[in-house]
């Protein structure tokens, strides 16, 4: 089992894993030209000895292109959703046989940017349920959409990871990457402090542990998520106790997602 800290408190953190970088492209990348060129620059610009596993999340039409021009060799890909239907009459659905057949081998779900839109922890445990079984892994967004000083965002929080979970077996657990991702701090000016981060990542981490157990808490990878960037990527990671970072406007330009994998190292 990989390696844990008990912080102060005895509050549990894992100390697990190679670091996951995962770069959700949004929609800041719309055009083949553009998938082509970005993939092949990072390619050129990557580390020799990659200490992290990078995956990149461009658009749904780009998915399968990305996969095959790149071939998957140094980084793996992954699609920014997945629907709740079955393969057959779905007309604009990518299913989750759509996204083992684009070539992708993660999946985002929960985005704050989806959830808008209406997803809701029902939804996004249903989207997990059928990733798992088409063996690719979800990458779950949780996050309060802002904070009040009684802490009840702690709450929310807790609920979201009860819900989200409800459909996995405790030997699943593992199989699912946890962002946390605060609303409040995507697409913002800065990141929050590594405390803040810190603090919500032991919290989600023990919410998991009363419910699965602290074995299985302690083998989960949880990434943060909102407005990382190369200046304060090596500060998130150490003193915020993530596993990984999910990365939007930043990894859908070339240099800044090689500072951040660079401040990886
Ligand atoms: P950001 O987005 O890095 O642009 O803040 C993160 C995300 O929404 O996944």
């Amino acid at each position: 089992m990989a390696p844990e800290q008990v912080g102060e408190n005895g509050t549990i953190r894992s100390m697990s894993q190679q670091l996951l970088l995962v770069g959700n492209w949004k929609s800041y990348i719309t055009s083949t030209e553009g998938a082509i060129h970005l993939v092949k620059t990072l390619d050129k610009k990557l580390p020799k000895k990659l200490k992290s596993k990078i995956v990149l999340v461009p658009a749904a039409p780009l998915v399968a292109l990305v996969r095959y021009v790149y071939g998957g060799k140094r980084m793996s890909v992954g699609m920014q959703d997945v629907t709740q239907h079955e393969e057959g009459a779905s007309t604009g659905s990518v299913t989750a046989a759509g996204v083992v057949g684009s070539g992708a081998t993660y999946c985002i779900v929960g985005h704050s940017e989806r959830r808008k839109d209406g997803e809701t922890n029902v939804d996004v445990a249903r989207k997990i349920r059928l990733l798992l079984d088409a063996k690719v892994t979800p990458i779950v967004c949780i996050g309060e959409l802002e904070r009040d000083r009684d802490g009840n965002f702690y709450n929310i929080l807790e609920h979201d990871v009860a819900e989200c979970l409800a459909r996995i077996l405790p030997q699943e657990v593992s199989k699912v990457v946890i962002a946390y991702e605060p609303v409040w701090a995507i697409g913002a000016s800065a990141a929050p402090a590594s405390r803040v981060v810190s603090e919500a990542l032991v919290f989600i981490r023990k919410t998991i542990a009363s419910q699965f157990g602290r074995e299985i808490a302690l083998k989960m990878k949880m990434l943060y998520g909102g407005s990382v960037s190369p200046s304060n990527a090596h500060e998130l990671l150490h003193l915020g106790h993530v596993n990984g970072f999910l990365i939007g406007r930043a990894s859908a330009d070339a240099d800044q997602f090689i500072g951040i994998i660079k401040a990886c190292q």
